[in-house]
């Protein structure tokens, strides 16, 4: 009988991380939840995913420290590790016409820390083990805000355009290891962290941002997340796949 893949995924306790997590264990790997101050949560998720063996773990992933041990810790359970979902990240807000410089260059540190800094960290990590067992998929969650731009949210675009170009950058020097690096650009994603967003904007006028005229579902990017973790992708590497609704191309 062969040994089940394990996954570790990011910010697993919610949203797009969450939904990763379903799809993988339905796909039969074995999920290493990943979270940070939703413990409640990532346990309750262990007793709703398919299969056995999968396990919470905390980590502050903008921790380089913590990024390490947790590496280390999926490994010590499993003595092994296939995939890797960078699913954790987060928005902030910042405005350059009425932030103080403090500010300023504060949010622009945790953003890259959390949205770029974190992931590549991640990666570093899991290359070498990946390169041993001459096999592994990486899978950064970016944003279409990498290509529109975030006048609300510049550090989160850069971050998230950063992180796409270190997808490409990673492709390539991995990719004779065996490892494949992918990102995933969503859009709008109906999660506890965009709907409120969602709402202020007007749920109807960001529907309307897709030619398909509604948001994201989480499973959607989970159900991807598990077709990329997956066998069938071995030739595709380097990837950015936009799964917004081809709300990036403005109309
Ligand atoms: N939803 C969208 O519309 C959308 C669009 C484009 C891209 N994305 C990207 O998709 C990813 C998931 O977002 P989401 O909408 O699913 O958000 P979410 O529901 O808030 O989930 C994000 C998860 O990441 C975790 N997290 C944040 N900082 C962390 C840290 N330092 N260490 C460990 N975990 C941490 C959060 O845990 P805590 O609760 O402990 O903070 C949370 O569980 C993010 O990278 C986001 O940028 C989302």
């Amino acid at each position: 009988m062969s040994v089940p893949k394990v996954a570790l995924v990011t910010g697993a306790a919610s949203g797009i991380g969450r939904a990763s997590a379903i799809a993988l264990a339905a796909a039969g790997f074995t999920v290493a939840v990943n979270y940070r101050s939703k413990k409640h949560d990532a346990l309750a998720l262990l007793e709703e995913l398919d299969g056995d063996g999968h396990q919470a773990f905390y980590a502050d992933v903008a921790s380089a420290t913590d990024a390490e041990k947790l590496v280390e810790d999926v490994l010590g359970a499993y003595q092994r590790l296939d995939v890797l979902v960078n699913a954790a990240g987060q928005f902030t807000p910042q405005d350059v016409k009425s932030a103080d410089y403090e500010q300023w260059q504060s949010d622009w540190q945790q953003s890259l820390q959390l949205n770029l800094m974190a992931p590549l960290n991640l990666a570093f990590q899991v290359a070498k083990p990946m390169m041993k067992q001459g096999a592994g998929k990486i899978i950064n969650i970016t944003s279409r805000g990498a290509f529109r731009g975030e006048p609300t949210a510049p550090a989160y675009g850069a971050a998230k355009s950063g992180l796409n170009s270190a997808t490409q950058s990673l492709a390539l020097a991995l990719g004779s290891h065996g490892i494949c690096v992918y990102a995933i650009a969503p859009g709008w994603t109906e999660t506890p962290a965009a709907s409120p967003r969602i709402r202020n904007q007007g749920w109807d006028d960001v529907a309307a941002q897709s030619p398909l005229g509604r948001i994201g579902r989480p499973s959607e990017i989970g159900n991807l997340v598990a077709f990329l973790a997956g066998s069938e992708t071995e030739y595709l590497t380097g990837a950015i796949i936009d799964a917004n609704g081809a709300s990036y191309l403005r109309n």
